[in-house]
């Protein structure tokens, strides 16, 4: 056995130790070799070889477990020493990320109006014909649905081109009074330095009894926006055209680059567009089958809103995912 004891010490790996564990103790090893042979020798005999053998057998385990450990310890020494990590030396730069100035902007919009107590809602990006335009007083061959580059699938759905389908949505499935935003992405055919085939817009609907919904709620409510936006700046009201509105007026607010003396973001003028809104059109109200109400919507562009507010030239350079454009919101 003189041998095996020699082995046991003198194994250098942890896998040089189990192949000599197998050729003693295992099922075909040394010692079942010997207790096997056992069988041939007298009573006697058998017991004393049987005391022999299990007194070599226990101390041939004690030795086995006494070297695995320090052959397992050292490897892990080996290993620790190899892959070795100096925590103290400079790593290679990571970036962070930053919310996209367009989301940052939607949700100081969205924070403004929840302060002011409108619900969020939203609707579909794909949309029927009477959401987006039938019901927002936009019957087929109304040359308004011209304004809007719509993108059209099968079947009449389409993408839908503003947010005012959510309005809809909204007064189809809930009693007024109504107080609500929808902010979300829109889609038109559209493409150049300020218009891209989809961005978001954040609609706005107030509608309660008759008589209690004037111009001059609304009126008030945007300029409080505009300057909580843009800071320190004019708000003018302009008279325009929507369908689903009447009045309607286009909102400026004065030039945020050269605070309206003019220049070439403004085209001369001191003023730049941000915002449509008016009164609800009666046939929007009949179209939803609401009696007795009236109320003011608007919408705006976020996009837009994020580019005068960060001072970026093109709209497109928000959807290239650049990253360093993207790291300047930090
Ligand atoms: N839906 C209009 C657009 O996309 C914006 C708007 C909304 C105007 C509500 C008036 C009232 O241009």
């Amino acid at each position: 056995m003189k041998e095996w004891y020699d082995a046991i010490k003198e194994a250098q790996s942890v896998e040089k130790l189990e192949e000599i564990r197998i050729s003693v103790f295992g099922k075909k090893g040394v010692l079942a070799e010997k207790f096997a042979k056992m069988k041939n020798a007298s009573d006697e005999e058998k017991a004393q070889i049987a005391k022999n053998l299990n007194t070599h057998k226990s101390s041939l385990m004690n030795e086995f477990t006494a070297k695995k450990i320090t052959l397992q310890t050292l490897q892990l020494q080996e290993a620790l020493k190899a892959e070795y990590i100096d925590v103290s030396l400079y790593g290679s730069k990571s970036s962070a990320g930053a919310l996209h100035p367009v989301m940052e902007t939607m949700d100081r919009i969205v924070e403004y109006f929840s302060a002011m107590n409108f619900a969020v809602k939203t609707g579909t990006m794909v949309e029927d014909d009477f959401n987006n335009f039938e019901a927002l007083n936009l019957p087929k061959y109304h040359p308004a649905r011209d304004m809007q580059d719509t993108f059209y699938f099968r079947d009449e759905m389409l993408l839908r081109t503003h947010t005012s389908p959510v309005q809809i949505r909204t007064m189809m499935s809930t009693k007024p009074p109504i107080r609500m935003i929808a902010p979300g992405a829109v889609f038109r055919r559209d493409y150049d330095l300020t218009h891209t085939p989809m961005f978001h817009q954040v609609e706005g609907l107030l509608v309660d009894e008759e008589g209690k919904v004037s111009f001059a709620n609304l009126k008030y409510i945007l300029e409080d926006f505009l300057k909580y936006m843009f800071g320190d700046v004019e708000v003018r009201f302009r008279p325009s055209f929507f369908p689903f509105t009447e009045p309607s007026a286009e909102v400026d607010i004065s030039c945020v680059f050269c605070k309206g003396s003019g220049c070439r973001v403004c085209s001369k003028t001191g003023w730049l567009e941000v915002l449509g809104c008016g009164i609800v059109d009666s046939n929007v109200f009949e179209a939803v089958k609401y009696e007795n109400v009236s109320g003011y919507a608007f919408g705006l562009g976020v996009e837009r809103f994020a580019m005068l507010i960060h001072q970026i030239g093109d709209l497109r350079s928000l959807f290239e995912g650049d990253i360093k454009l993207l790291e300047q919101f930090q």
